[in-house]
Formats: C-alpha cells, sequence, structure tokens
C-alpha cells in the first residue's frame, strides 16, 4: 500500500516538521491537534518555513503552493478516518498515547497503519491498545525533520512484516534513510545519545567546565555538528528527561539516570528552544 494520505496527531516541534517533508514528498497530510487553534498555528508555521525556502531559492513558488494546498488543520480525530498511515507525535508519556492509540483504532480505517513517532517508549505497549497490533509500528523522525535524514522504523514482537515493509517504503518516499529496529526503549539513536547528553550536564552541574567549554569541547574535538547542551536545548529538556526515565525503566544504567540539574530546570518551565530558555537564552538572540 503507498501512503497517499497521512495523519499526524499532535502539534508540537516534531508533528510540524514531519507535515512539511510528508506533503513535499507528495502526501496530503491531515494534522489534528487538539485545538483548532493550535492546529492552525501549525499552518502558518509551514507557511512561514515554506516562504523562507521560497525566499532562499530553494524552492520554486508554484511548489510552495502545491505543498501548501496538501496540507489541512483539523481539531476533529474523525478527519483522520481515511487516512493510510497515522503517525501520532504527541507529548512523550505513556498513558497518553496509549489512550490515544485505542482511540485512533476506533476511528480509523481497518487495514491503516498507526504508528507512534516515540523516542523511547515500548511500540508494543501501543499496539495491544489496538485490535490491529500487527498494523502499528514506530516510526521515528529526527529533529528537525525536513533537515535530518534518518528514520528508526521499530518492529515489536507483534508487527507484521508487511507494515514494516509500507513504512520503510513511507520513510523512503519522504526522502530518508530509513533503517528498522527492534522494539527495545531508545532504539539505536537515543539509546546511544542521551548517556552522552545526561554526563554533559552532570559535568556543567559538577563545574569541571562551563557551558560554553563544554559545547566547544564537543563541537571542536569531536567535530559535531552542536554541542551537547545546545542539543538538550533543542531536543526540548521535557522531552529529553521523558526519555532518560523511559531508558531508565527499561535498562536500569545508572548513565540513563536523568542528573538532577535536568530535572530542577524542567520544574523550573526552562524547556530549551521552545519556552526561549534552556542551557541558553533565546530570547537574546
Ligand atoms: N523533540 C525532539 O527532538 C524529538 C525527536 C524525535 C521524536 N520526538 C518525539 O516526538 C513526540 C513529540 O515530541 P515534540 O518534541 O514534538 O513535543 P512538544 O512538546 O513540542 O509537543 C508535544 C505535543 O503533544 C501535545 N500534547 C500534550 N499533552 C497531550 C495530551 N495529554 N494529549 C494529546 N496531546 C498532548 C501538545 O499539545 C503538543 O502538540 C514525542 O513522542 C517525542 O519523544 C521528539
Amino acid at each position: 500500500m503507498t501512503i497517499e494520505r497521512l495523519g499526524i496527531v499532535g502539534s508540537g516541534i516534531m508533528g510540524s516538521g514531519i507535515a512539511e517533508v510528508a506533503a513535499k514528498a507528495g502526501a496530503e497530510v491531515v494534522l489534528r491537534s487538539r485545538k483548532q487553534e493550535t492546529a492552525d498555528a501549525m499552518l502558518v508555521g509551514l507557511d512561514r518555513s515554506l516562504t523562507r525556502q521560497v525566499d532562499r531559492g530553494k524552492l520554486e513558488e508554484t511548489e510552495a503552493h502545491a505543498v501548501r494546498r496538501r496540507v489541512s488543520a483539523t481539531a476533529d480525530l474523525e478527519a483522520l478516518a481515511d487516512c493510510d498511515l497515522v503517525l501520532e507525535s504527541v507529548v512523550e508519556d505513556l498513558a497518553v498515547k496509549k489512550q490515544l492509540f485505542a482511540e485512533l483504532d476506533r476511528v480509523v480505517k481497518d487495514g491503516a497503519i498507526l504508528a507512534t513517532n516515540t523516542s523511547t517508549l515500548p511500540v508494543v505497549e501501543m499496539a495491544v491498545e489496538t485490535g490491529r497490533p500487527d498494523r502499528v509500528v514506530g516510526v521515528h523522525f529526527f529533529n528537525p525533520a525536513p533537515a535530518m535524514s534518518l528514520v528508526e522504523v521499530v518492529r515489536t514482537l507483534v508487527s507484521s512484516d508487511e507494515t514494516v515493509a509500507e513504512a520503510v517504503g513511507f520513510a523512503q518516499t519522504c526522502g530518508k534513510e530509513p533503517v528498522v529496529v527492534e522494539d527495545r526503549a531508545g532504539f539505536i539513536v537515543n539509546a546511544l545519545l542521551f548517556p552522552y547528553l545526561n554526563n554533559a550536564v552532570r559535568m556543567l552541574e559538577n563545574r569541571t567546565a562551563s557551558r560554553d567549554d563544554i559545547d566547544a569541547a564537543m563541537k571542536g574535538g569531536c567535530n559535531f555538528p552542536m554541542g551537547p547542551l545546545a542539543l538538550l536545548d533543542l531536543v526540548g529538556l521535557d522531552t529529553s528527561v521523558a526519555i532518560l526515565d523511559a531508558l531508565y525503566t527499561e535498562f536500569r544504567d545508572p548513565n540513563y539516570a536523568a542528573v538532577p540539574l535536568l530535572r530542577r530546570m524542567v520544574v523550573a518551565g526552562h524547556l530549551g528552544r521552545k519556552s526561549g530558555l534552556g542551557f541558553y537564552d533565546y530570547a537574546k538572540k
């Protein structure tokens, strides 16, 4: 089955980026947020992104209009009924995702794939909430979705080979380079990345080095495009703590135990770029 109509649930950082990628690849995209205002705000964000690309000469104006026409925004879950694949990208909270999968299963047509963009949570837990567990997989895009080439396709114990193959095909149609991974917390990238990010915060907390020197060291010494603290701000510190908690729950490895400073920053509302303040102050830029 080719994915002609894609549903995306969740209007955060990831939902809007994935919508742009899929619409550029030719899919009709239905964006669903709990409130019509936030769904509409995603369209405004998409317009802004497309206009920027036209201004920079990276996209033809006619193509930008065509992409924009393929995307609609709604607060109504029923509007996802005809989608071939629905990808949820709501908050990294298993209880919320499980409830959403049960609702999607009731609403979305038989045979459609239900997928999660979770970074770490057990995909099988969402699959068993549905009457079609074989049609559930993880389709994990990276941030920012338009720029990052990787998609991790997560196969659960009950995903069918057909579903995995269709999800891989969808990612390829989106111009991405998919890898297939089993359903373990953190999959490949976050299982390897988050001990590093967490230990960078520990270094800052222990005053081993300053924020700027930690980030400069990893850019200059490892040729990474950004330092760990800047990357945590990009991911979102609340999402990062949720990722570490899921990794720790699964593996009980102390490297996955979120360091106190990270947790305190989330409580204080310092969530990174999305709140304007994290390890860096974005209001100043
Ligand atoms: N941020 C990243 O770098 C990144 C990368 C890859 C995957 N992800 C995953 O994508 C998903 C979304 O992450 P994000 O960074 O876009 O988050 P975000 O904080 O930017 O957005 C979260 C979205 O969830 C919605 N939401 C919150 N509570 C909800 C509820 N109770 N019911 C329904 N919707 C609710 C919010 O309104 C918002 O639209 C998560 O599963 C995350 O792990 C994030």
